[in-house]
Formats: C-alpha cells, sequence, structure tokens
C-alpha cells in the first residue's frame, strides 16, 4: 500500500509562452515533438524535465497553456478532448489530400479563418511547410497569415538519390502525429488560452495550488518573427516571473544567457547546451540558460525539494 506521506504528488504546469509546448509534451510522454517550430524546446526537454526532478517536480497533474499567437487556438482545441482532436485531425487530413502547393497559397491570400478549427488545421498546415519550422504568426486584427515560405520537400518529399535517402511528405506525417496525442498520459486537467504574456501576470484565482511550476520561454530578448513585430520586453518577464515566484510558484526561465536582474536577486542558472537546424543539412550550436527561482525556506521547501 502507498504510503501517502511519501507518495509523489501531481505539479501543475504553467506555460505562458507556450508555442509547440515541447516540455508538455515530453512531460506527457510524447515520443517525439508535433512539428518543428521556432525556439521549441524539444531537444532540452529532458534536460529541463530533469530540473524540475531535481526540485521534486516529477508527476504532472495539471496543465495550462497560453500563447497570444495561433498556437493558443491550437492548444484551446486540443485540449477540449478527443472529439475536438478528431475534428482538427480531419480538416488536417482534407487539407492534405489537395495539393500542397496550391492549398498553401490559397491559404496565404485568405484572411485567417473565424473559426477556432479552421485556423487551427491551416496554421498547423502553414507551420508543417515552413522552412526549417521558422515560426508562422499573424498580423493584428484583421489578422492575415505572416509565414517565412513553402518548403518544398517537406510538402512533396524528395527523390531518393545515391547518396541519400527519400525524404517523405510531412503533411501525412503531422495527421499521425496528431492522432498519436490521444496515447499521451494527459494530466487531470488540461487547458489553455490565447493570453499575451505582455499584461502583468495574474493568478488562477486567489491563490496558487501547491506545487505551481511556471516555464516562461519567450523569444529571445530583441528578435521579432513570431506575431507579426511584437517584442516581448525583459522587463515584462522579469515582473512576471517575480510575481509568480511571490505567489510561491517554482518559475523556470529560458533564454539565451541568464536573467541578470534575477541572478542579482538569488535565482540560479543553468546552461544547456543545444544545437539548431539550420537548412537542409546544417545544425548551429548555441547556449540556453534556463533561470530558477530559489529554494524558498517553510512551506516552498517542503514542496520544492
Ligand atoms: C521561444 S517560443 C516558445 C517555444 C516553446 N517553448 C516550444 O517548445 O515550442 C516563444 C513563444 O512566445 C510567444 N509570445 C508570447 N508573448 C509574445 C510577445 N509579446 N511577442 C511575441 N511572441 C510572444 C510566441 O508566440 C512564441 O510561441
Amino acid at each position: 500500500m502507498p504510503d501517502h506521506r511519501t507518495a509523489p504528488r501531481g505539479f501543475r504546469l504553467y506555460e505562458p509562452c507556450a508555442g509547440s509546448a515541447a516540455l508538455t509534451l515530453y512531460l506527457m510522454g510524447a515520443s517525439e515533438q508535433l512539428l518543428p517550430y521556432q525556439g521549441n524546446k524539444w531537444r532540452l526537454a529532458p534536460r529541463i524535465a530533469q530540473i524540475l526532478a531535481m526540485r521534486g517536480c516529477v508527476d504532472l497533474s495539471a496543465v495550462h497553456l497560453a500563447d497570444p499567437g495561433p498556437w493558443g487556438t491550437v492548444w484551446t482545441l486540443i485540449g477540449k478532448g478527443v472529439a475536438e482532436r478528431q475534428r482538427l485531425t480531419v480538416m488536417i487530413r482534407e487539407l492534405v489530400q489537395l495539393d500542397p502547393r496550391e492549398t498553401y497559397d490559397r491559404i496565404v491570400q485568405e484572411p485567417c479563418p473565424e473559426d477556432p478549427a479552421e485556423l487551427a488545421a491551416r496554421f498547423l498546415f502553414l507551420q508543417r511547410l515552413s522552412p526549417a519550422g521558422r515560426a508562422v504568426g499573424w498580423t493584428d486584427p484583421p489578422r492575415r497569415w505572416k509565414t517565412a515560405g513553402f518548403n518544398k520537400s517537406s510538402a512533396y518529399g524528395t527523390r531518393a538519390t545515391q547518396d541519400f535517402g527519400g525524404v517523405r511528405p510531412m503533411l501525412p506525417y503531422l495527421v499521425e502525429c496528431l492522432e498519436r496525442l490521444d496515447g499521451l498520459r494527459w494530466p487531470g486537467s488540461f487547458s489553455a488560452a490565447s493570453d499575451s504574456f505582455e499584461y502583468p501576470a495574474r493568478p488562477p484565482k486567489a491563490w496558487i495550488p501547491e506545487r505551481t511550476v511556471v516555464f516562461i520561454d519567450p523569444p529571445y530578448l530583441g528578435t521579432t518573427g513570431y506575431l507579426g513585430d511584437a517584442v516581448l520586453s525583459r522587463d515584462a518577464v522579469v515582473r512576471n516571473a517575480r510575481t509568480w515566484c511571490k505567489w510561491g510558484a517554482l518559475v523556470l526561465i529560458s533564454e539565451a544567457e541568464p536573467i541578470a536582474p534575477l541572478m542579482d536577486a538569488g535565482w540560479e542558472a543553468h546552461q544547456l547546451k543545444a544545437a539548431e537546424k539550420t537548412g537542409h543539412a546544417g545544425w548551429s550550436q548555441y547556449d540556453e540558460w534556463i533561470t530558477v527561482s530559489p529554494h524558498r525556506g517553510g512551506g516552498q521547501q517542503r514542496l520544492f525539494g
């Protein structure tokens, strides 16, 4: 019989810059990412999970994802359950049956659809065909797609040569990945929203539940390329991180450098070596830093190791 005093207890994960939510999917037992997405944390997810485990956070009991871009809509839909996921998969399957180039050209010329399922299906289609996974975003309302182009080999596959094997078309593979979502370890609660991280962080209720983890993965400082030309300021990231920490959450921030004002306040930083695909065959090495809120005395110490 399990001892309730020592049995591991679940933790709640908030991802306010969720994007493709690679960390969440990894923690839910996924064996691959949904699709390539600029800045996604799929390759780093095992290391980030280790950092969480060091603080006693192993079992995911609840997830809340937010992103002001199209991912906010995608996760809201996917989180609604099997029926909505199936509806989304059917819509993508319909897009996949048409010629990818013609479908791409039609979609980018039309405004973003109002219907969330149609919007999510079109976004996933465009993102799957984006060269090197560069982010597909949208303009301020009235929304139009902002894409980085059309990757022919993702769309059609390439013929095998003597030196290289063929690459299979990626759109049917996207459908497979969506279907596999049903087999993941879904936490008891899964929700999502299209919130912007710009706004002051606020607790989901008047208090935050025990064992809350916030994983903040903002666009790299000073970069654009996600939503129109929007830039998320370092001040907003630091302010919101401090607020969550004050409420008792364990906060992790993923960036290209340790977050200096938080390091000065006693946070710790873990350096992770990463590699990113830059083109057809190229990879570049880079450092990612996870800045983590400090162990706290009293209740927090018991909660987080
Ligand atoms: C580095 S990506 C996150 C990648 C994600 N962890 C993953 O595994 O796919 C940063 C995300 O922050 C979102 N974001 C949040 N607030 C933003 C803002 N004010 N401006 C631009 N992007 C913002 C973007 O839409 C983007 O999906």
